[in-house]
Parts: C-alpha cells; structure tokens; sequence
C-alpha cells in the first residue's frame, strides 16, 4: 500500500464548464476543456487523499481513481459540492457559468416566423466558491480558487481572493495568445495570504503536482 501525504485526508475538487439549458436541445457553455481540474484531481489522488471529483461536461476524461460526480448546471455542481462536504480541502477550478436562462423552457424555442429572435432573460448563478469559503459549518480548512484573468492578473485575481475569502487563489492568464485555455500548459501565480508566487509556463500536469505539494504541506 503507498501512503503519500495525503492519507487519511478528503478533498473536493470542481472541473470543466458548466452547461446552462436555454431550451431542451440548446445551452450556453463555454471553452473550459477540464484538463487543469482533472490533473489538479489526479495529483491529489497520487498524493495518498480521496478525491470527490464534481465535474461539468467535460471534453477530457476525468481520472481514474477518485470518486466522479458529473453535473450539467451551475446549481447541480452547487448541490453536489454540498453533499461532498465535509472535506480538508476544496480546489475549485471549475469555469462555472455566471448567468443561466431565467426563461429556460421544457419545449424547444421555434422561430415564429415574425422574424424576430427570441429575447433570453438571465438570472445570476450561485457562486460555489464565494459559498464553500463562507461557510461557517463544514467550511473545508482550506480553500482554493481559480482567477482566468486576460488582464492585470496579479492585480484582478488579488482582488478576486478577497472578495471570495477563499485562502489562495490560483491565477492564469487565459488571453488567446497564450493557448492555455484547452491547452496542455499554464503558466500561473499562486496568490496567498502571505504573498505571491508566479510559477514559469509548465504542463497542467506539473502545475498539478505542484499545487497538490503545496496543499499537502498546508494540511500537514
Ligand atoms: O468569479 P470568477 O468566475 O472569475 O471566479 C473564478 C473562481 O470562482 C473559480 O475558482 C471558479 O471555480 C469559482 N466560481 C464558482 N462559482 C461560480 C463562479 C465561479 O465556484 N458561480
């Protein structure tokens, strides 16, 4: 049996985008491809923990060995972080929808020949992050956000960790010219309370290993 420094110890991780119905056959998405989520995941599993895995439709697989649980909507992954907790950590690297159709409906949204497009209400998402951090009861020790920033990273992301009060804040620079989103690489900054780390570009996997060291050393 390999025990790693992580034995013993549970953390839930988020991946991939979520989907928002507009309609039965249509949904708004995004370009979040898992990749980062599902390496954060197997690290961790690597490491010794067990790993709740909440994931929304993905285009890589999750990992093998960690408990999947696969959602489509912003409140789906919600309530199933929910029913994951308690846990010793939450990494929440999830690219969750801001907005979902207010207006969603249970038929199919068909042109009425009036040549006007049909007018989609939006409603904000609840914010995983910004809830798991707050918790009171069950609030995991420490808790992991993501920043996708196209620019003033270091500055936004700051920010971003604060009003979320979740403890770091993993940032990456997301603009089209870097490639990362549904790339194989990232090049992130680790923002902690005590101050900020920028690792060079590396795979998503070295990035996983990395961050699932520090998060051993942090619970150690
Ligand atoms: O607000 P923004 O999407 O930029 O924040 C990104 C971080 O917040 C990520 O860690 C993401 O997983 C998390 N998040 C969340 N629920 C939301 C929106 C973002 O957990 N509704």
């Amino acid at each position: 049996v390999s025990r790693g420094p992580l034995e013993g110890r549970h953390v839930l991780v988020t991946s991939g985008p979520t989907h928002e119905p507009i309609d039965p056959v249509r949904y708004l998405a995004n370009r979040s491809s898992g990749a980062q989520g599902t390496a954060i995941a197997a690290a961790l599993r690597d490491l010794g923990a067990r790993v709740s895995f909440v994931t929304g439709p993905a285009t890589v697989p999750p990992p093998e060995g960690v408990e999947v649980i696969a959602v489509e909507t912003a409140r789906q992954m919600r309530d199933a972080v929910q029913q994951a907790l308690p846990a010793d950590a939450a990494v929440m690297a999830a690219a969750v929808a801001d907005w979902r159709v207010t207006n969603a409906g249970a038929r199919k949204i068909k042109k009425d020949g009036s040549g006007k497009p049909p007018v989609l209400d939006m409603t904000e998402n609840p914010d995983i992050l910004a809830w798991v951090s707050g918790l009171t009861d069950r609030r995991p020790a420490l808790v992991v956000g993501f920043a996708a920033e196209t620019d003033d990273v270091i500055e936004n992301a700051t920010a971003k960790r604060a009003r979320k009060g979740c403890d770091w804040i993993v940032a990456n620079d997301v603009s089209p010219a870097t490639g990362i989103m549904g790339g194989t690489e990232n090049a992130v900054t680790l923002i902690r309370q005590d101050g900020v780390q920028e690792w060079p570009r590396m795979g998503k996997d070295e990035v996983a290993r990395r961050l699932a060291r520090e998060i051993a050393r942090a619970l150690a």
